[in-house]
């Protein structure tokens, strides 16, 4: 093991040397990428943050770097000062930026060995991802990782700068708080001083955001920790980041603006993309229409259309059915979608299933015919017709369910999504945003028993239909919305509530007693009334948007130290037991 003393300190870091250096005595630091022993030489390609450079060890110009270039293991730490040099013209690599030079090594240090690698972190191989979370700072030296957080960076740099030009402050709020709730389980940290009371992670600032306008700040940001207990997906973690964003006096087309200004400078700083403005928009009630889910995929076509008229015309008693106990039955066409083999097209009800699709018919449409186990059931006229009006052509497959609105909206949107990508529909490098509006405020819990915000409970009704807050809440119109890009929701907000009266309707509706609001929510409540401004503004999941400009497969290749589908990390095995003695400070027994 030695160290630096003898070397002096870099002057380069390993991806900046080129031909116009050569001559200079250069010190580099890395690691070793690989070793190649060729008798008398011996290669060593060292590895920084900005690239690999190769080094030459030659015993005539320094024996001791050559015997210790000798035994270099994998991933050690060395330092290296030499010689820059052209190479010779037959020995440039022109698949690396430093291909045409080399180190001529005077001196190499070993300044901490490696020991050997439970995976290798620039093979490109699989390795199974609990052992690179495992080794997080190992998997982390990967390129493309490397890679995504100088993205990750050079986002934020660019979200501050352009809110800072908006004339947005930065200010942070807490992490030690009481629940926010946005619809996840809370994290809670219990208190030492205070026996039995605990402090809650927030889900969201949510309502710090709009305190803060309550101030006085009249446009705040920040970049957001928020965390949340709940399943875990690929496009979810426990604790993330949100670009949150609030402003005063504004109406809905102020947000819009301010964020599509900011999705522009970010595609354009980072992918060098020139995204087009406005971005298009569609009601939440034209989404689940068309395409049957409220975050649509806008890349390609293939909308659904109802064709529950001409369903009613046939004999097939799954469609009279579902029609006379108030169903619907629509269908998508399929570009190419009749080479699907009839195998195919009958195991789609397997993806329709988890929505609670029962089936999934099918047509395949030919140059002047229809191949179809329904045609039995339907003129040929009818069918004809249902296939024109989904704008199928002969080569094409259209594929129908009949249930429940909800269940053949959900079904359908993700046959739509499942098709496009089996059958290659998706065009690559395309940005489709979109903005989602017109949510409803309520919806039933999962037990179908009790109200719940659609978006959270500080959603302003539709000034329309405050009326129905009593009557009717279930058709009552939210001033929420939602950003989605090529089918992910990047970003959701709302115009707020801003007066008492409402927010204790709202929280009435959501079944709180005025004892519970006042408990919950009464430090709310009371600012609402000591001069609270009309406000409105919106959170972007920062993860889920870097996913989207890396082209991730996974947030856990945006985020630092991610945790597993289980909440865990790997790494530090965090959660961990405690002390019991922690326990017993914090008055706390684990049953
Ligand atoms: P919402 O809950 O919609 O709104 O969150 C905003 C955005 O944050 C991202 N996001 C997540 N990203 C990674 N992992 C998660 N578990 C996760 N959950 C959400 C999504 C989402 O669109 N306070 C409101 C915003 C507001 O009303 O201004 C809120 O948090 O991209
Ligand atoms: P079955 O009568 O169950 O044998 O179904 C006959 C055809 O109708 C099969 O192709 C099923 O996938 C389809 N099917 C069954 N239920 C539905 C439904 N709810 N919507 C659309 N097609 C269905």
């Amino acid at each position: 093991m030695g160290d630096t003393s003898g070397i002096g300190r870099r002057t380069h870091y390993c991806g900046a040397l080129s031909k116009e250096l050569a001559g200079t005595d250069v010190v580099v630091m890395g690691w070793v990428q690989r070793v190649r022993d060729h008798g008398g030489l011996v290669f060593v390609d060292v590895r920084d943050r900005t690239g690999i450079v190769q080094v030459v060890c030659n015993p005539a110009r320094s024996a001791a770097a050559h015997a210790t270039a000798h035994r270099l293991r994998p991933e050690s730490v060395i330092a290296v000062r030499g010689t820059l040099v052209p190479r010779a013209p037959a020995t440039v690599n022109p698949a690396l930026p430093t291909g045409d030079v080399e180190v001529l090594a005077s001196q190499l240090v070993l300044l901490n060995e490696a020991k050997p690698l439970p995976f290798s972190p620039t093979e490109t191989a699989e390795v199974a991802e609990e052992l690179r979370l495992r080794y997080r700072y190992l998997d982390l030296r990967r390129p493309e990782l490397q890679h995504n957080f100088v993205m990750r960076s050079k986002a934020a740099l660019v979200v501050r700068e352009y809110l800072h030009k908006q004339g947005f402050i930065e200010i942070e709020t807490p992490h030690l708080t009481k629940s926010t709730p946005e619809g996840a389980r809370d994290y809670l940290v219990p208190s030492r001083i205070h026996r039995g009371k605990f402090y809650a992670l927030p889900q969201s600032p949510q309502y710090f955001k709009q305190l803060l306008m309550i101030a006085g700040f009249d446009r705040y940001f920040q970049l957001a920790r928020c965390f949340r207990d709940e399943d875990l997906r690929a496009d979810r973690q426990p604790e993330f980041t949100q670009i949150d964003l609030e402003m005063a006096f504004v109406e809905r087309e102020e947000v819009f603006a301010v964020v599509e200004g900011l999705m522009q400078a970010l595609f354009a700083a980072l992918l060098g993309v020139e995204l087009s403005l406005p971005f298009p928009r569609l009601t939440y009630q034209e989404a689940l229409a068309r395409y049957g889910v409220d975050k649509p995929d806008c890349r390609f076509a293939m909308e659904l259309c109802d064709v529950s008229d001409l369903a009613a015309t046939s004999t097939f008693r799954v469609f009279t059915q579902a029609l006379a106990a108030g169903g619907q039955v629509k269908a998508l066409a399929v570009p190419g979608g009749a080479r699907l083999s009839r195998k195919e097209l009958e195991d789609l009800v397997e993806v329709v299933r988890p929505f609670g699709g029962k089936g999934v018919a099918w047509l395949k449409v030919r140059e002047g015919t229809v191949d179809s186990p329904l045609a039995r059931f339907f003129s040929p006229e009818s069918l004809a017709a249902l296939s024109q009006r989904c704008g199928a052509r002969a080569g094409d497959a259209v594929l129908l369910c009949a249930d429940a609105p909800a269940v053949v909206a959900a079904s359908l949107g993700h046959l739509r999504l499942h098709l496009a990508q089996k059958l290659g529909l998706i065009p690559a490098d395309t940005f489709c945003f979109v903005w989602i509006t017109d949510f409803p405020l309520f919806e039933y819990d999962a037990q179908g028993r009790r109200l719940q915000a659609v978006h959270h409970p500080f959603t302003a009704p539709h000034p329309d239909d405050v009326p129905l807050f009593a009557s009717q809440p279930l058709q009552m119109r939210s001033q929420a919305y939602d950003l989605v890009l090529n089918g992910t929701e990047i970003g959701g907000g709302s115009i707020r509530i801003h007066t008492r009266q409402v927010q204790e309707q709202m929280f009435a509706a959501l079944g709180m007693s005025p004892e519970q609001a006042q408990a919950q929510f009464g430090f709310f409540l009371e600012a609402l009334e000591y001069g609270a401004p009309p406000h409105g503004g919106i959170a972007l999941g920062f993860d889920r948007l870097l996913m989207l400009l890396t082209g991730a497969r996974s947030l856990r290749d945006v985020i630092a130290f991610p945790k597993t589908q289980r909440a865990s990390d790997l790494m530090t095995g965090a959660p961990a037991p405690v002390d019991p003695q922690q326990l017993r400070e914090l008055h706390l027994r684990v049953l």
